[in-house]
């Protein structure tokens, strides 16, 4: 491990020694585990990483063009019974596997725990990861399958998901067909770019981004697992959207009739300003473009039959072959910068409670990783079938919308 003169000089060089700061404060056991803290990190990249949060994001130079898409509604039933017969083959062989994405916290929910163990307040109670579940045991019941799933949590929340699984005996799915495994994290800088400290012996680390799913899954080893298991399929999607279809045949059937690599779901954007990206061709490849990056005029520009240009919201809902995971896998994502709300420990040992945006985080995004693709089929499913996102404490995408639209889809 790191001795503390190795650790002087190396905050030395990137300008961190604040972080040493209350050394001869701590126990044992902080002081060890503040080492291994500094030990770990990438002080270079933290380096870049501010340097970045000083320059401007030009997307000038970048050809944007809206992404060929597909209409699940306009395909004939004959289609429809093809496609699902392709991929309820994929499934009864046990060749699919299931994502999720969980790593993050439910901070804008104002929720204090992983997101997946938030109760909807449907009349079940049913936690989020409970409803997602419930997906899997619908599978099992049709197919007599139990689809792997793979949930990424993150260092802040890891234990806390495993127990809340453990207490509700894994939802009766069997603690045989779930596995988890964790993401990165990346320290959070002031605006001056120092680390800060979320305690005296403790550096304050947040999830680096879902882009850090292709990489975890390899580094915890979670490839080989679903090799072992022959899977051929993995579909991928957040925590967040209670109507996410977790095991659907006719996505998986027409993604493989059509010879594609992988597939993304998307629904219709609602109005010009939500809070979605959306699928579009960047330099002829495939991306995403964030609702935090796109021009308002962009946002609202029709075309002629009066839908939104770029209306392909995604959904995070992504289905790819294993062998594409694997590919992509090794590309290294860039990462985007969040000003956020940050309480901390300043020199003089107090806790700054912070009251507007103070530091930046940083994020990658998963569909960065689409521009290393050779295809991807796009499905435009329909929103009250598919999309019932639970971000926010109350207004848009809360507890109250989602709810509402979980019930309505289950009435029908
Ligand atoms: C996200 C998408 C947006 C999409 C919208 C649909 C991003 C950056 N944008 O927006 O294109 O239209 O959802 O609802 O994702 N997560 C992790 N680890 C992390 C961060 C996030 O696992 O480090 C997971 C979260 O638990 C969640 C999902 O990723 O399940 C989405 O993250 P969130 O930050 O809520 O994204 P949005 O800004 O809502």
């Amino acid at each position: 491990m790191l001795k503390k003169e190795d650790a002087e000089s190396i905050l030395k060089k990137y300008n961190q020694e604040h972080l040493l700061k209350f050394y001869d404060e701590l126990s044992e056991d902080e002081k060890k585990s503040l080492l291994e803290q500094i030990e770990n990190i990438d002080f270079q990249l933290v380096k870049d990483l501010y340097d970045l949060t000083k320059t401007e994001v030009d997307f000038s130079n970048q050809k944007l063009e809206p992404m060929d898409y597909i209409d699940e509604s306009k395909l004939k039933d004959e289609e429809i019974e093809k496609y699902k017969k392709i991929g309820e083959e994929i499934i009864k062989n046990n060749q699919l596997a299931v994502v999720t994405m969980a790593g993050g916290q439910g901070t804008r929910l104002g929720h204090n725990g992983p997101k997946g163990t938030y109760d909807l307040g449907l009349e079940s109670h049913k936690s989020i990861f409970e409803l997602l579940c419930d997906n899997l045991k619908r599978a099992k019941e049709k197919y007599g399958v139990n689809v792997p799933w793979y949930i990424m949590t993150s260092k802040e929340n890891d234990k806390d998901t495993k127990d809340f699984f453990e207490s509700k005996n894994y939802f009766n799915y069997g603690k045989e067909n779930i596995k988890f495994f964790k993401q990165g994290e990346l320290p959070m800088i002031s605006e001056e770019g120092k680390i800060l400290l979320s305690e005296k012996g403790k550096i304050k680390e947040a999830a680096d981004g879902h882009g850090g799913v292709f990489e975890a899954l390899y580094k915890n080893h979670m490839y080989e697992d679903m090799k072992s298991k022959n899977i051929k399929m993995i579909f991928i999607s957040g925590v967040d959207n209670v109507l996410a279809k977790l095991v659907d045949p006719v996505f998986i059937g027409i993604t493989i009739a059509n010879n594609k690599e992988s597939a993304g779901k998307s629904v219709v954007k609602a109005y010009a300003e939500e809070k979605v990206g959306v699928y579009c061709k960047k330099n002829d490849k495939i991306g995403i473009i964030e609702y935090s990056e796109i021009t308002p005029e962009m946002a609202a520009v029709k075309d002629e039959s009066g839908e939104f240009l770029y209306g392909e919201s995604n959904i995070l809902c992504n289905l790819f072959d294993i062998k594409v995971l694997e590919r992509i896998s090794v590309h290294k994502l860039p990462y985007h910068i969040a000003h956020k709300k940050a309480n901390y420990i300043d020199e003089n040992g107090n806790e700054i409670i912070a009251e507007k945006p103070n530091a930046y985080k940083f994020e990658s995004f998963m569909f960065d990783a689409f521009e290393g693709l050779e295809n991807m089929l796009l499905l435009r499913v329909k929103r009250e079938d598919e999309f019932a996102p639970v971000k926010n404490k109350d207004g848009v995408d809360s507890p109250e919308t989602a709810r509402n639209l979980y019930n309505n889809y289950w009435k029908k």
